[in-house]
C-alpha cells in the first residue's frame, strides 16, 4: 500500500511530495510521483515561485511549467499545493534591483498576488501566502529584516499579503503561513503566533477589518538525524497553532544525515527511521494536523545536497528510486 492510502486510512487528508518539471524525463521518478496511492498531494518545488513566473521581463508572467505540474496532479486525482506567493528569495531580478518606495512596492506585490492567485483559482488546495518572514537566528521571535518586503514595507507586508490573497483566492483554498524551525524553537513558534494575530487584527488601507484570513501553518521541518524534537514537544508545537483554530501540516519534511562521509552507519540509519516515526506520530496525534509533505522523495534530487554540502540522504527513496528503511518506518507508523 502507498503512503497516501495509509494516511487516508489514518484519517488524514494527504501524504504529499514536492516535484517539478525538471524531473519529468526520469521515468522511474515519474512512476512514483504519479501514483496517487503513494502521493495524494503535489507541490511544485520551484516553478511557482515569483522569480520563476516572471523570469524574463517585468510583467511577462509565464505559468506554463506550474500548469504542467498542476494538470498532472489533477489527472491523477492528487491535491495541489500552491507555493509560494511572498518570500524573500527566488524573486525576479527587477524586484531585487529596483529601488522601491512603499507605494510602488505595495502596488507590484498586490498585482503579483492578484494575478497569480486568480490564475490558479480553485486548483490550489492551499496557498503558501508568506514564507520565512521570521528571523532565522535561533531563539528569536522577531521578523527577518533581511527580506526586501520588510525593509520597504515593514511588518505590514505580511497582513497586506494575506489581505490581497483573501480577496483573490477561491474560498475553499486554505491560506498558510510557512516557515522552518518552528518545530525546533519555541520562540520562533511564538513569532508565528504573533503573525497570526497580526493578520487577524489587520485593518486594510480602505478601513476594512476582519478581511485578512489565515487558515493554516506549514512547518517546513527540514530536519537532521538525532536533532528531531521529541514527540511531546512536536505535538505541543502543533497544538499551539490548532488551539488558534488553524490547521497544520508538515510541509517540506526531510530528515538528513549531517555527514555523508563516511556513509551513515547502521545506528544512524536506524536513528533516521526512528526520527521519521516521531514526526509522523506527531501528526497522527493531533487532530488539526491534516497532512505531511516531503520536499522530494528521492536522495537523487534532494535540495539538501546543494543547500548544505556534505549533508543529505534524508529522503524516503534512494538515488535509484527504491524505497529505503525510512519509507518502511513511515509505512509502519501509518
Ligand atoms: C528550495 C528548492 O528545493 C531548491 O531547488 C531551490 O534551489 C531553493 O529552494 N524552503 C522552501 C522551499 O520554502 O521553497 C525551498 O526550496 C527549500 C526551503
Amino acid at each position: 500500500e502507498g503512503l497516501h492510502s495509509l494516511m487516508l486510512a489514518a484519517g488524514k487528508l494527504f501524504f504529499g511530495t514536492a516535484t517539478d518539471v525538471r524531473y519529468l524525463d526520469n521515468k522511474a521518478h515519474q512512476a512514483i510521483v504519479q501514483n496517487p496511492n503513494e502521493f495524494g498531494m503535489i507541490v511544485p518545488e520551484n516553478s511557482q515561485k515569483w522569480g520563476e513566473l516572471e523570469k524574463e521581463d517585468k510583467g511577462k508572467v509565464d505559468f506554463t511549467n506550474t500548469d504542467i505540474i498542476a494538470a498532472q496532479a489533477k489527472g491523477n486525482g492528487q491535491l495541489f499545493r500552491c507555493h509560494v506567493l511572498v518570500w524573500g528569495a527566488q524573486l525576479p531580478s527587477y524586484v531585487t534591483s529596483t529601488s522601491w518606495t512603499e507605494k510602488t512596492l505595495s502596488d507590484v506585490l498586490q498585482a503579483h498576488i492578484t494575478t497569480t492567485v486568480t490564475h490558479f483559482g480553485s486548483q490550489c488546495y492551499s496557498w503558501d501566502v508568506v514564507s520565512e518572514a521570521l528571523s532565522s537566528s535561533p531563539d528569536s521571535n522577531t521578523l527577518s529584516t533581511t527580506s526586501l518586503f520588510h525593509q520597504v514595507l515593514g511588518a505590514s507586508y505580511i497582513p497586506f499579503s494575506f489581505y490581497w490573497t483573501s480577496l483573490a483566492a477561491d474560498p475553499s483554498s486554505k491560506l498558510y503561513y510557512n516557515d522552518f524551525n518552528l518545530e525546533l524553537s519555541p520562540s520562533k513558534a511564538q513569532g508565528a503566533v504573533d503573525i497570526v494575530h497580526l493578520i487577524r487584527n489587520y485593518t486594510s488601507p480602505t478601513g476594512e477589518k476582519n478581511k485578512a484570513r489565515i487558515d493554516g501553518i506549514g512547518l517546513q521541518s527540514h530536519l537532521f538525524v538525532s536533532s528531531v524534537p521529541s514527540l511531546p514537544s512536536l505535538t505541543s508545537t502543533l497544538e499551539l497553532f490548532t488551539n488558534l483554530s488553524l490547521e497544520v501540516s508538515f510541509s517540506e519534511l526531510d530528515i538528513s544525515h549531517s555527514s555523508l562521509s563516511p556513509s551513515p552507519n547502521a545506528t544512524q540509519i536506524e536513528q533516521q527511521e526512528k526520527d521519521y516515526m516521531t514526526v509522523i506520530s506527531a501528526c497522527l496525534a493531533v487532530k488539526g494536523c491534516v497532512g505531511i509533505t516531503v520536499w522530494g522523495f528521492s536522495d537523487k534530487y534532494s535540495w539538501v545536497k546543494d543547500a548544505f554540502p556534505g549533508k543529505g540522504g534524508g529522503c524516503l527513496y534512494d538515488e535509484n528510486m527504491k524505497n529505503k528503511g525510512s519509507w518502511f518506518a513511515v509505512a509502519e507508523v501509518l
